[in-house]
């Protein structure tokens, strides 16, 4: 594992190849996925099989011989373990039967049992025994911000009006909601480390739904809470925690805090100058638009020459796209890409 390139970026060290993975890598624009996921109506009842989920997180690994495998499962783990009623049903997003509507729903929660994501954590096991030894493997969870809105929307939505109101109404209760969410995040990513994950990547997919006061509010405090207890605690302590914010309405700079060991830059965050403010102090992963593999051979090429040439010699930058990559890219796009890196660097 000392070998590992993604592990010498996210300790600030260079690599004459910039380390490649992608979010989502392991998802429905690959046919050997769709292969499997044919088996299962609801999405969940795959991730609950830990052999399954080791077998999905592999096949980008060996499809492009990637840089770092991440835990196959999801971010709505957390709430379906509250007992909101998770279910992904054919051709539609997540689902909570039970969503968060009042304030006394959140009183009437059941207290957060670890044991019910043991197949999470069966998972980690049986990925890392397929996994080369040299390859970390990121485990991963949802901000509590990100988890509340899922929680109380009851599955995604363009406007968010129901959390926005829910803020709006019933500010302390959410508060209340974001402790047991950071708290829960907190014993399922330390009990993914034990289970042998190497980094851990925290996402705040709806970062974007706030601004100013409420982004820090309602958001990157928890996102703290939950990065001060891993780092208060022996277990977790040393692992590097990466975090992604989504089209965040507030400057990188004043986002990032001392916990974390890199930064995943959405895509529409500009590299070079957050390049120059955030050098010698955070690891960069991104940012390549995941709608440029829809594109030419060609531009793909010189979008990814063009993130090389400005994070050249950057002291821990790691190749990523600037978001997950979509079911309507065609795999071969992602060889391009990965083809124009490597070319680059070498
Ligand atoms: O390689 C990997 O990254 C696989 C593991 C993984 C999944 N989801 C599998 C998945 C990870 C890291 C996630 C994170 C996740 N899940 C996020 C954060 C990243 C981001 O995109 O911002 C979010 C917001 C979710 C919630 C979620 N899960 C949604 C909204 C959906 C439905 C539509 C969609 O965006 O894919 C899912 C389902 C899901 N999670 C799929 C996969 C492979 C597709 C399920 C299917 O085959 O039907």
């Amino acid at each position: 594992m000392r070998d590992s390139k993604f592990l010498r970026a996210l300790n600030l060290q260079t690599n004459s190849i910039p380390p490649i993975w992608f979010m989502r890598q392991a998802g429905r624009y690959l046919p050997e996925y769709q292969k499997i996921r044919k088996n299962y109506s609801n999405f969940l009842d795959m991730c609950k099989q830990p052999k399954t989920c080791a077998e999905l997180a592999l096949q980008p690994i060996d499809r492009f011989d990637l840089d770092a495998s991440i835990l196959f499962s999801d971010i709505l783990t957390i709430p379906d373990a509250l007992n909101l009623g998770l279910a992904f049903n054919e051709g539609e997003g997540p689902k909570f039967s039970n969503p968060i509507s009042s304030p006394q729903d959140i009183k009437n929660l059941i207290p957060f049992d670890i044991n019910a994501l043991g197949y999470v954590f069966k998972a980690v096991e049986e990925t890392k025994k397929l996994l080369p030894k040299d390859l970390p493997l990121i485990g991963f969870c949802g901000s509590p911000w990100t988890l509340v809105a899922y929680s109380i929307e009851g599955g995604g939505s363009k406007d968010f009006k129901k959390t926005k109101s829910f803020m709006k109404e019933h500010p302390e209760e959410l508060k209340e909601f974001l402790d047991i969410l950071s708290n829960a995040c907190y014993e399922y990513l330390r009990q993914q480390v034990l289970s042998g994950v190497n980094a851990l990547q925290i996402f705040d997919s709806w970062a974007d739904l706030l601004s100013g006061n409420d982004l820090e509010n309602f958001s990157l405090q928890y996102t703290r809470r939950l990065t001060s207890l891993l780092k208060a605690d022996p277990i977790t302590s040393n692992i590097p925690i990466i975090l992604f914010e989504k089209a965040p309405k507030k400057n990188i700079i004043e986002i990032v805090f001392e916990d974390i060991a890199c930064v995943s830059l959405y895509w529409q965050e500009d590299i070079g100058s957050v390049n120059e403010v955030l050098r010698n102090k955070y690891a960069i992963q991104g940012n390549l638009d995941p709608k440029v593999l829809l594109g030419s051979d060609e531009s793909i090429w010189n979008e990814t020459q063009k993130i090389c040439s400005v994070m050249n010699e950057y002291p821990g930058f790691i190749f990523n796209l600037g978001h997950g990559i979509t079911p309507d890219i065609n795999p071969d796009k992602v060889q391009v890409m990965i083809d124009a890196l490597r070319a680059e660097a070498s």
